[in-house]
């Protein structure tokens, strides 16, 4: 069997045009709506990930402001700059690019963020939220995880999940969405005996390790649905390409539908971001 490809980046082009017509409503009623991103520090792939994310708001006519701060800058100036931003009636939604360097307290630094402006559903009561089944705003990769499934008919309903990671950003909220939608869901993590007992189980897998290349065919259950959350750079002497969690060339060959990297969750994680702010912006213009 080869899977056939699921395909992030068109599925988030398509979207576009649909924010582009909600944003441009917005606008027209005086909310155009905002998000603010802040970055501390010079991480390479954090770098890339806020120009992408600023790019694709000026690509739907979201305005955006770019917060940059050095690495050892102060925790009080970032709060003191969230602060602004909460009272800012131009922005809508404030992300903070993680990770934070390690003098930080990140859930201190989340939790300063207006619950309502949070987009990327990090704040405590959002979490909550979400726990609860009832959420305000659903974490970006996680959402872009769901919608991709349902664009390709993917019903989770009934289904084994499992999940190989469990970070705050994308393993917890992929489990509580996937136990909302009707799955039966397992977390593997670093800390999981026998991972590939799990796996090998799994009708929906994805697959948020932070690992390159390291879920293998082995790993996967014939005609399952594999999802790679992971974006690893490989080492030079390797290429230097990105590459995700999964072995793609090997897996393609048992899947029945494998999202690549490129490609894949990054371009719908941005997609996601664009609608939560959007979504702010609607809410705080009443509709
Ligand atoms: N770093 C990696 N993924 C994310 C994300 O979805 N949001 C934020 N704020 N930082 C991240």
């Amino acid at each position: 069997m080869t899977a056939r490809i699921l395909d992030g980046k068109a599925l988030a082009e398509e979207l576009r045009a649909d924010f582009q017509k909600r944003a441009a409503a917005l606008a027209t009623r005086r909310h155009r709506p905002g998000l603010a991103v802040l970055l501390v520090g010079e991480d390479p792939a954090s770098q890339v990930y806020v120009r992408n994310k600023v790019a694709a708001c000026a690509a739907a006519g979201i305005f955006s402001q770019k917060l940059v701060y050095p690495a050892d800058v102060a925790e009080a100036t970032v709060l003191a700059q969230i602060a602004a931003l909460n009272a800012d009636p131009r922005i809508h939604g404030i992300l903070v690019q993680l990770p934070l360097p390690r003098h930080f307290d990140e859930q201190a630094v989340l939790e300063a963020i207006a619950p309502e402006k949070d987009v990327d559903g990090f704040h405590a009561e959002n979490m909550g939220a979400l726990a609860q089944g009832r959420p305000r705003f659903i974490p970006c990769t996680p959402y872009g995880v769901m919608q991709m499934l349902a664009a390709n008919g993917v019903d989770p309903l009934g289904q084994e999940a499992v999940i190989v990671g469990r970070s705050n950003i994308v393993g917890k909220p992929m489990a509580l969405l996937l136990i909302h939608a009707g799955a039966t869901v397992t977390v593997c993590h670093s800390k999981t005996r026998d991972l590939a007992c799990h796996t090998r189980r799994a009708d929906i897998l994805i697959a948020a390790a932070g690992k390159p290349r390291f879920i293998t065919a082995d790993m996967v259950k014939p005609g399952a649905v594999v999802i790679d959350v992971g974006i690893n750079r490989l080492p030079p002497e390797a290429g230097g390409k990105l590459c995700g969690d999964v072995d793609f060339e090997t897996v393609r060959d048992v899947a029945s539908l494998v999202s690549p990297v490129p490609g894949g969750v990054g371009p719908m994680t941005i997609a996601m971001l664009l609608a939560n702010t959007i979504e702010a912006a609607e809410r705080e213009a009443g509709r």
